[in-house]
């Protein structure tokens, strides 16, 4: 299937590992030229490695997503090599999951800084090249905490909602200007082992989603989990992966201000 986004430049916040490593090499797969920024650029460079051996492209760029200066600096390295970015994944997150009132008060300032503080910085570094291209889908990875509350995840989940709430904001301020404003939820998303990760092509013979497993999770662990979700099973990297490339596919042109769960049905929200 051609999604339409061979040669096009997709930044993803935080490619370097996880679910941002799934995304990174999924777009790489399909033909994007794709520019991970991590603030960890050795494990950054490891996925773009792998992406150019697995024939793709893909480059790497030291950013910090909670300071203004270097998404800036992110932003404008982008465009002064590639001469325009087409997608911006916001991907970078981070909780330590505890109850509200066992939260030292500075992890209530670092999870506002990662998870809601860096998407004001990176919607608001790319914005006016894609209004000046005519051009841009912002794909930003929220998550179920935001959408339903979760245990433990308070303040992260007010983050993550307030993602939600930029994300349709921006949509009625600047989809006339063909920019689409799209949010991912993830539910339980659990890691691969590199060997996986390295099995990760959607050109392979066996599609989407080879040899992804959750074996190092404790069984037990995984079947009292999995039974929260309709589904039956907890979701990979790749499942989030899959979700980020029709976003930036043209198959989703007419798509814009949508929060999408990708969670087996965790959460089913009108
Ligand atoms: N993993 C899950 O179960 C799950 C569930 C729901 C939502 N999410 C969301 O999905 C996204 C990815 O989650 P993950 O589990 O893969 O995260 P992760 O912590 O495994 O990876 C985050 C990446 O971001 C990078 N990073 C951290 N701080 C940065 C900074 N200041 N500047 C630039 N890069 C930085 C890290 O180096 C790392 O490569 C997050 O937004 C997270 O909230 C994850």
């Amino acid at each position: 299937m051609d999604f339409d986004v061979a040669g096009k430049t997709v930044i993803v916040t935080g490619g370097g590992s996880n679910i941002g490593r799934a995304i990174s090499l999924t777009l790489a797969g399909a033909g994007m030229n794709v520019v991970i920024a991590d603030i960890m650029e050795d494990a950054a460079q490891k996925v773009a490695d792998l992406a150019v051996l697995n024939g793709g492209k893909a480059s790497v760029i030291k950013a910090d997503v909670t300071s203004f200066d270097s998404v800036q600096a992110m932003v404008n390295r982008t465009v002064a090599d590639n001469g325009q970015v087409h997608v911006l994944v916001n991907n970078v997150g981070w909780t330590f999951d505890r109850f509200f009132l066992e939260k030292p008060l500075e992890e209530y300032d670092k999870e506002i800084k990662l998870n809601l503080l860096s998407n004001i910085y990176c919607n608001r570094a790319i914005l006016p090249h894609f209004v000046e291209k005519k051009y841009g889908k912002v794909i930003n990875i929220s998550s179920d905490a935001g959408r339903m509350g979760e245990f433990r995840e308070s303040v992260y989940g007010a983050c993550k909602a307030g993602v939600i709430a930029l994300s349709k904001s921006l949509t009625r301020e600047y989809s006339r200007n063909n920019v689409t404003f799209n949010c991912i939820c993830p539910g339980a998303t659990f890691p691969m082992s590199d060997d996986e990760v390295s099995s990760i092509s959607i050109f392979s013979e066996q599609g989407f989603g080879k040899g992804m497993t959750q074996e190092k999770i404790p069984e037990e662990q995984r079947a009292k989990m999995s039974k929260a979700y309709p589904i039956g099973k907890l979701g990979t990297n790749i499942d989030i992966a899959k979700a980020v490339l029709f976003f930036a596919s043209t198959l989703s042109d007419y798509i814009t201000g949508q929060t999408l769960s990708v969670s087996g049905g965790y959460s089913m929200v009108d």
